[in-house]
């Protein structure tokens, strides 16, 4: 994900407990990218050092209009006109106040009033000030001069009561600004994804399955809805969660249960990709209560083939894009043509290939690296090793060309 890469973002940052969370803040957004400037209120240096803003957004801390010893002029204006997003973050009643009525007594909000960004403001306070009529009101102003409010979590508060005021996660903030700045190149595509492994059974207890773990289903799932799409993840147990809130998620357990939810998000869909790691088999029968190895000796499990759900989907397509995934234990010459077979006996548009042999690919990493392979015989496009939330945008990049 670059989509925040070289942005410039305003922080400011008022004086509320949850400043402690701004610090995370910026490593976050320096971390994606974004180039970080500090504006904080007298308040605000109360609860966070601007030694600690400075050393971690590298740049100074812009606090007072002027440099007492030297005189420096700061200019809101240059400020306000620099950003591309300004974020407030913890924003106290008092700073939302102030932003709904123009009361400009401090930097932060001189360079709020100046600013010709797209404003984000993350409140941060104790549930009775969160719920009284004048943060309402003062909040419905904001939203209606086009502020965007990153609604406070429910949650256990500086004073330890318990209720709406948490200020929201510095990584929700981070997500909510790359969806903002991700171009909405998939809107009005349906996409589905399938994820995960599935689990077969054979007892209550007991199955077979993989050690797929979901995550870079998920993270083409996340990619897409940033950019626009209606996504259905049809996905097999796994821990991993779908971080945009747009994903809506089919939860399956078993090979045919996923073939059912995909026949039926496949009907009403642009692009499928299949990520999921289906079982090749199922256990015959599941038995309904435990295998006691008391009372039976079990010397073999008989097995039956489980339905291709991609090759199901391939025979029924309809000007669908179907796109699958080789997973191989080889890599090079052998994988690839391993993976070559594949789109012609699924009727694939495109297939991504990655391959276990590769430090960093396959199962349970945070990372992959692939190859990809149309169906239309252009040149395979090799990937390096990269994070799935970024090999997750070469997919979708690839599937875009498609698409056009
Ligand atoms: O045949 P193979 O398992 O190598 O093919 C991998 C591709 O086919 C993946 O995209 C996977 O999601 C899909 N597949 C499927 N149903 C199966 C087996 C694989 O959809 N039963």
């Amino acid at each position: 994900m670059k989509h925040l890469a070289g942005k410039h973002i305003v922080l400011g940052i008022s004086g509320g407990i949850a400043a402690y969370k701004s610090a995370t803040l910026i490593r976050l957004l320096v971390k994606a990218g974004a180039e970080v400037q500090v504006v904080i209120t007298p308040n605000g240096k109360e609860f966070i050092t601007p030694v600690t803003l400075s050393a971690l957004s590298g740049k100074p801390v812009i606090c007072d209009f002027f440099t007492a010893n030297t005189g420096e002029w700061h200019s809101h204006v240059d400020i306000g006109l620099w950003a591309d997003a300004m974020v407030v973050a913890p924003a106290t009643a008092s700073t939302i106040g102030k932003m709904a009525n123009g009361i400009a007594d401090n930097m932060l909000i001189t360079t709020y009033l100046s600013a010709k960004s797209p404003v984000f403001v993350a409140p941060a306070m104790d549930l009775d000030m969160m719920a009284h009529p004048s943060t309402e009101r003062n909040l419905a102003t904001l939203r209606a001069d086009g502020v965007h409010i990153i609604e406070p979590e429910v949650g256990e508060l500086a004073s330890h009561l318990v209720g709406r005021g948490r200020m929201e996660e510095p990584e929700n903030i981070l997500r909510v600004l790359e969806d903002f700045f991700t171009p909405k190149t998939m809107a009005g595509k349906r996409v589905m994804i399938t994820a995960g492994p599935t689990v077969e059974r054979i007892d209550p207890v007991r199955f077979v399955s993989n050690f797929s773990t979901g995550k870079m289903g998920y993270a083409i799932a996340d990619e897409a809805a940033r950019r626009g799409a209606e996504v259905t993840l049809i996905s097999g147990p796994v821990c991993v969660k779908a971080t945009h809130s747009a994903v809506k998620v089919v939860d399956v357990e078993s090979a045919r249960q996923m073939l059912c939810a995909a026949q039926d998000a496949f009907e009403n869909c642009d692009v499928a990709i299949m990520a999921a790691a289906v079982a090749d088999y199922a256990p015959a029968e599941a038995r309904s209560s435990k295998i006691k190895r008391e009372h039976e000796e079990v010397s073999c499990l008989t097995l039956v083939k489980n339905p291709d759900i991609a090759a199901t989907l391939g025979r029924a397509k309809v000007g669908q894009k179907l796109i699958g995934f080789a997973l191989e234990t080889e890599h090079g010459e052998h994988g690839i043509e391993n993976a070559q077979e594949k789109i012609a006996r699924k009727n694939l548009d495109m297939v991504v290939f990655n391959s276990l042999a590769d430090a960093g690919a396959g199962f349970g990493t945070d990372t992959n690296k692939i190859t990809l392979l149309w169906a239309d015989g252009r040149c395979p496009r090799e990937c390096s090793l990269k994070s799935k939330a970024d090999v997750a945008c070469d997919i979708l990049n690839a599937i875009e060309e498609l698409c056009d």
